[in-house]
This record gives C-alpha cells, structure tokens and sequence, in this order.
C-alpha cells in the first residue's frame, strides 16, 4: 500500500452526505488503522462560515455511535481543518490549497511524495465550477490528484455527457472516481462470488428457471431535510437509476473475463445495452402524502417539505420494469422498485424460480426463492417434507444471516470500502 502525506478534502463539509456519511467512514477507517494520524490531514471546505471547531461539533454527535470511544472522536476531529469559501472564486480554494501545502510541507519533510483525494458532497450542478478551481488552485505538485464524484451525475444523457465532458477536459480518467456506494455493501460485493463460484447456481440462473427477479428499495423515512435537492432529481435519480441499475446489472451479466474492474464493466454494458425502451404501463410512480392520523406531525407529506414547491409531481416512489432481450433472459422482468416514507426500511434482491415441473407433492408453492437482503442476510427458501409420519410438504428456509454466522465481525460501511479504495 501506499504510503506519505495524504490530504482528504472534503468539499461540502457542512451538509448532510458529509456529516452522516462521509466524516463516519472516515473515522472508521481511522480507527481501523487505515489512516495514520502521522500522515493524514483531513480538510473541510463549505460556503458556511464557522471555524474547526464548529465544524468538529457538528460532526461529533454523528461518530459518537457503537463501539466508539470518545477519546478516539476527539483524536479524530483534530485531523481535521475547516476552509471556508466560495465554489466559483478561487479566493478560497487558494486559501485551501495554502493549507494543504503547510501540511505537505510539514509531512515531506521526512515522508516521500503527497496525495490529494478531494470528495465532491455536494449537489452536481456545482461539479464542473469546483473541478475546474482544483484544476486551477488546488493541483498536487508532488504526487496524484484524485477526484471523487458521486450521483446524479446529470439529469438525463445530454446533461451527464455534458458534465462527463466537461470535467474529462480537466482530469484523466484515471484520477476521476465516480462513486456508487452500492457497490461498497458486502452483499452487493458477493453477489460476484454467489453467481460464479457456486455450481449450482450456474445452470440455475436463466429463463428456463427463473420466473422473475425483483430489486427493490424501500425506506421509512422520507426526503427530511432533503427535499431541496431531492425535488430537482426524484426517486428514479436518486436511487433506481444508479443504485438498482448496478445491482441489475451484477444479478444479470455474464461472468467477466476476470475480476479486473475493465471487465466486470464490460459485462455491465452489455446488459445495459440489452435493456428493452420501458414502457408505460409497466411504470408506477407515486408520491407519499403525510398521515393526518399520526399527531405531532411525525410523518409529513413530502409538499409539506418548505423546501419542496406546492405543487411538485416529483415522484418520491416508483416501479419499474426492465426487460433484458438476450438469450439468458428474455421473457424474465426484472422488476426494479424503490421509495421514500413506506412502512419499513429494506433493500433486497429477490429471484423467484419457476415452479416445479411435474409436481408429485400437490405443493402449494413449489415456486422457492433466494433473497439477498443488503443489510446481511441470504435466504433460500425451499420445500422440504413436513417432519413426522405423514408424507407432506413444508416450505423452510435456508439462512445466512451475517450476524449470527460471523460472531464479532465487523462489516464495513459501503463508504468506507470506497474511499479506501480511492
Ligand atoms: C442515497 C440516496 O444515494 O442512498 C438517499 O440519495 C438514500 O436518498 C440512500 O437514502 C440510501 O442508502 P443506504 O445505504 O442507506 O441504503
């Protein structure tokens, strides 16, 4: 691994993606040993203007969770400076790349060459003003430059082409990362080893045997404190388009050359490109209305949001299906569901195998299913004989549940896993 002055900047250090996501999966990978304390220096940049202190406070409450000891928070968020300035002056990000060097100055000393690793949590329209002031003010002159971005890249193909063309004219494409912290979650990440190093999934996994698969997305909460962003980019941006789309894709490919990342790409493509146009009537959109029922206002309707104009149509949930026309998968829908404020919070990959030909048994439902639910389990269900004297049929379960399987193991946050990565 590599080793020397490494600076984190996090830009947009003030909102919500990086107090609830971004600080915390810093922080465990600091406490995991990831970050040495001798070589990282981590800044936070936002318009708002507050010092390092404000800015540690507004974190703490965020890191103080689980395990962690509050001398560990307090090491932490010394690591920590805060910039502040604008996104389209260089004023600021001058000021910000001063504090890098002071930092790089003090490190190289005795360590050997820097590394800059600046994080956009911030709204995408903002992404070409902000690359292009790195470009300009902020550049490692000793060591790499990285970028990292994450969704809605854009809006639709003619703005994400846009934006990929814009900051491609800044950075190589090697120092861009754009990010989807799907792919970070350990369950998302073994659905590579469950397709292809099992055997007897292998034949299993194609029309001849699979009724239907379902990805879907569900929370109980809905857009709070969101909803300004939100209402530009809805349910399909914000959650379908990226972060089911990549499960698709990895439920639906072919097994790539290798685990080279160019690979694995290729194979996404082509199911991408194997994707029939969506039709109409096989789209539901919805919207969550509050519960007049429930006092203390505790579930608001999403216009209730002030951020959120009177009139908005912007769905906050939707159903979706995709039909993938290739020889492994005609006919199978793959139905893709996601929304905000529901009645519980799971996320969940769910394929139905068709029903037993030829039943013997007079099964009810011979038709099983295997579910990878992301927050860490797999389950298969299946049929199994009623234990006792009489011939008759059940349906159980088989059940990897992480938690009970791996005592004292720690999953890490899909953040972590990418910014390491990065
Ligand atoms: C984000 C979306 O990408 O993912 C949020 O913008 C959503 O709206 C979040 O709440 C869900 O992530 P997770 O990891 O909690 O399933």
């Amino acid at each position: 691994s590599e080793t020397g002055c490494l600076s984190i900047v996090v830009l947009g250090a003030s909102g919500d993606l990086a107090k609830k996501k971004t600080f915390p999966a810093l922080f465990n990978l600091y406490r995991q040993g990831f970050l040495q304390s001798n070589e990282v220096h981590i800044f936070g940049y936002a318009r708002t203007k507050i010092s390092d202190d404000d800015l540690r406070n507004r974190i703490r409450s965020y890191l103080e969770k689980g395990s962690a000891k509050s001398e560990e928070v307090s090491e932490f968020l010394q690591l920590i400076k805060y910039v502040s300035g604008s996104y389209d002056t260089e004023e600021g990000f001058r000021m910000l790349d001063k504090e890098i060097s002071l930092h790089e100055e003090f490190r190289n000393s005795t360590e050997g060459s820097s590394r800059r690793l600046f994080y956009l949590a911030l709204p995408p329209s903002v992404y070409p003003v902000v690359c292009r002031m790195i470009k300009l003010c902020c550049m490692n002159k000793c060591g790499w430059t990285r970028i990292v971005v994450e969704k809605p890249f854009g809006k639709d193909l003619d703005s994400a082409e846009k934006l990929s063309n814009q900051i491609g004219e800044l950075f190589e494409e090697p120092q861009l990362y754009r990010i989807d912290h799907y792919l970070g979650k350990e369950l998302v990440q073994n659905l590579l080893v469950l397709r292809f190093a099992n055997r007897f999934f292998l034949p299993l996994w194609n029309r001849d045997n699979i009724d239907n698969v379902q990805i879907v997305f569900r929370e109980d909460f809905g857009t709070e404190g969101r909803g300004g962003y939100f209402d530009e980019y809805g349910i399909i941006r914000d959650i379908i388009q990226n972060h089911l789309l990549q499960v698709l894709c990895l439920v639906a490919m072919e097994k790539p050359v290798s685990l080279k990342p160019e690979h694995i790409r290729d194979e996404k493509v082509k199911v991408l490109q194997s994707v029939m146009p969506i039709k109409d009537e096989e789209v539901v959109l919805g919207q969550y209305n509050g519960d007049e029922e429930v006092v203390l206002g505790q579930y608001h309707g999403y216009r209730d949001d002030s951020k959120v104009p009177d009139h908005s149509n912007t769905p906050t949930f939707a159903s979706i299906i995709l039909r993938i026309h290739n020889e492994r998968w005609e006919g199978v829908p793959f139905i893709l569901k996601a929304g905000k404020a529901l009645s519980s919070k799971k996320a969940d990959i769910r394929v139905q195998f068709k029903d037993v030909p030829g039943d013997i048994f007079n099964c009810m439902s011979s038709n099983h299913s295997m579910r990878i639910l992301l927050d860490h389990s797999i389950r298969k269900s299946m049929s199994v004989k009623q234990p006792g004297l009489e011939m008759s049929t059940v349906q159980s379960e088989l059940d990897l549940s992480y938690k009970q399987r791996y005592h004292g193991v720690t999953i890490p946050d899909a953040y972590e896993r990418l910014l390491l990565d990065t």
